[in-house]
């Protein structure tokens, strides 16, 4: 029996048995939850990705990784799902460059209160504005050379649980 024949006597068993046994397969449902991220992440093939991030009063974003093809333009959305105001719960999305002291950087957004918690240098890449509970932004920026970066929120105390990847691939 040839490969394809093979798939197509699989294929029909599976038709067979019906939709009964789908909710079984924990595959499936695996893969179900796949699709529903990737509304999160829409790849429209002209060249942008479009993310959406959202973040919570209890101090998390909901992804700890966001990986994007190099050179494509990145719009990112980020969203305040909470209900506490900026002054107390902001939140951003920083993206550092590769090299970045994290910890270093986020003790010096602490004194950059002027400056919506984003210090003075050449640290980062992009960065939102600070938003409170409810509120939502976006930016735009193309991503950078392949490799992994750091993403953080740098409210004062935030970004030790705040905080992820962004991984360019080639
Ligand atoms: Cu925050």
């Amino acid at each position: 029996m040839n490969k394809s024949l093979a798939f197509l006597v699989v294929l029909a068993v599976t038709i067979a048995c019906g939709p009964k046994k789908e909710k079984k397969k924990e595959k499936f449902q695996y893969k179900r939850t796949q699709v529903e991220d990737k509304n999160d992440l829409v790849d429209d093939d002209q060249n942008q990705i479009k993310i959406i991030l959202n973040s919570y009063d209890n101090m998390i974003y909901d992804k700890k990784t966001i990986e994007v093809k190099y050179g494509k333009n990145i719009m990112l959305t980020l969203n305040h799902k909470g209900k506490i105001g900026k002054e107390f719960m902001g939140h951003n999305f920083v993206l550092l460059k590769i090299g970045t002291d994290v910890d270093e950087f986020a003790k010096r957004a602490v004194n950059a209160k002027n400056t919506d918690y984003i210090p003075g240098g050449e640290d980062t890449i992009a960065y939102t504005k600070m938003i409170g509970g409810g509120e939502t932004t976006t930016i735009n920026f193309k991503a950078p050379e392949p490799g992994e970066y750091e993403y953080i929120c740098s409210f004062p105390g935030h970004y030790n649980l705040m905080r992820g990847k962004l991984i360019v691939n080639k």
